[in-house]
């Protein structure tokens, strides 16, 4: 099942995955779930978000068990973040079914849309519509660096975009959800083990930083006669990571859009998107206001206009004490070992929906500690002790 998903979006000069929503990769990645769901004889479909189920028992029954992940990825992402999830919960399934377990609720495997937010900017997209974070005129407003709205993309992929929208309904129908992910950082090969379990998922956000100057000549302007946006930007770069050294936080530039975008042209926009994340409120905030008041002062000295946006938000999640409380027992019951409980910079679907239900996480030792790019990594051996341990999960939460 690993080999087949594999190929799918893979590009072939870097080595890494390029799954974009609504995308045709993105396609074949759903028609790959779907198969998986055929074959085991689950119970198939998708909701009005365009997210994929795939249940075990009657979806109706209320309590369910849910686990699962994504399979879209960042722009040349690992083979792992995300997948992972998915596969590992097809899997863990096959296990508990050669183990004879018998389940009290129904089990969900779910496949979210758009997690990465790669395509259209806004990370969590199926999720977030689900539990209601997102609404359906923001999401109809997403637009990718083609012009092509999410409505439009989703329309072309077979998807109605007038469906989308909050669904209460299903949410009240699941009792739990349990992501599986590889870990986005050593602590887990520090620590000498397979498998983790999230605590808490800092606060993070995207902004938009746009500088706007004036198109030149490059051969023709005078220093002094320029207006150029690519000097604030670039001094803003490095005073995000000064700000994010004195808070202890982090703070990325990762993209960024020029125009007129020419070797020769004194650019007239320079748009670069800052996404930050840090263990507090308090922190991200000073590290926000620091950089907006950096970019302000370097806008200014230089001409230039200074637009900043913030473009999404996830406040700190503390998982549910609980569930965590119980995956540790769970896990630790034949071996009496201590599972780590780790605290993460990255987003997930779980993050999101832990405002609405009880939610947990499995981290898989990584030992590159690389993610979102094709470095990331995990031995055969430690994956199938995260299944292992999705099944143990699974099964203490499903039986009782
Ligand atoms: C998504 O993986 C994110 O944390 O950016
Ligand atoms: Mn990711
Ligand atoms: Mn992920
Ligand atoms: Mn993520």
């Amino acid at each position: 099942m690993w080999r087949e998903l594999l190929p799918l979006g893979r590009h072939p000069a870097s080595g890494g995955y390029r799954r974009f929503a609504w995308s045709g990769v993105d396609g074949d990645c759903r028609a790959w779930f779907q198969e998986q769901a055929r074959a085991r004889g689950l119970t198939y479909e998708t909701d009005r978000n365009g997210n994929q189920w795939a249940w075990l028992g009657d979806p109706a029954a209320g309590d369910a068990v849910v686990t699962g992940s994504h399979l879209d990825s960042v722009p040349d992402g690992g083979a792992f973040d995300g997948p992972l999830g998915v596969v590992s919960a097809f899997a863990a399934l096959d296990e508990l079914r050669g183990r004879g377990t018998r389940f009290t609720r129904p089990l969900a495997i779910v496949n979210f849309g758009d997690e990465e937010g790669a395509r259209f900017g806004l990370a969590c997209v199926g999720s977030r519509l689900t539990a209601g974070q997102l609404t359906r005129e923001q999401a109809h407003r997403l637009t990718d660096g083609e012009g092509v709205t999410l409505p439009r993309a989703m329309e072309a992929a077979g998807y109605d975009p007038d469906a989308i929208g909050p669904d209460p309904e299903r949410l009240a129908r699941i009792g739990a959800f349990v992501e599986l992910h590889v870990e986005q950082g050593r602590a887990l090969d520090l620590s000498g083990d397979r498998v983790g379990i999230a605590s808490a998922i800092w606060p993070h956000g995207r902004w938009r930083f746009d500088f706007r100057g004036e198109a030149n000549h490059a051969g023709t302007t005078r220093l002094a006669d320029r207006r150029d946006p690519m000097l604030s930007y670039a001094e803003t770069v490095l005073a995000a990571r000064r700000e994010a050294e004195l808070a202890g936080a982090v703070a990325t530039f990762g993209k960024i859009a020029v125009e007129p975008n020419g070797v020769n042209a004194i650019p007239s926009l320079v748009r670069g998107w800052l996404d930050s994340r840090a263990a507090d409120q308090d922190s991200l905030d000073a590290v926000v206001a620091g950089v907006e008041k950096a970019a302000g002062e370097y806008a200014a000295a230089h001409g230039v206009d200074l637009a900043v946006v913030r473009e999404s938000f996830t406040p700190v999640v503390e998982f549910d004490h609980a569930l965590r409380d119980e995956l540790a027992r769970i896990l630790g019951k034949d071996t009496g070992l201590t599972v780590p409980v780790l605290g993460t910079g990255a987003g997930h679907d779980a993050g999101i929906l832990s405002g609405s239900i009880p939610t947990a996480m499995l981290f898989v030792r990584n030992p590159t500690g690389v993610s979102h790019s094709p470095a990331e990594s995990a031995t055969e051996d430690d994956c199938v002790a995260g299944v292992l341990a999705l099944a143990d999960v699974l099964e203490g939460l499903a039986r009782t």
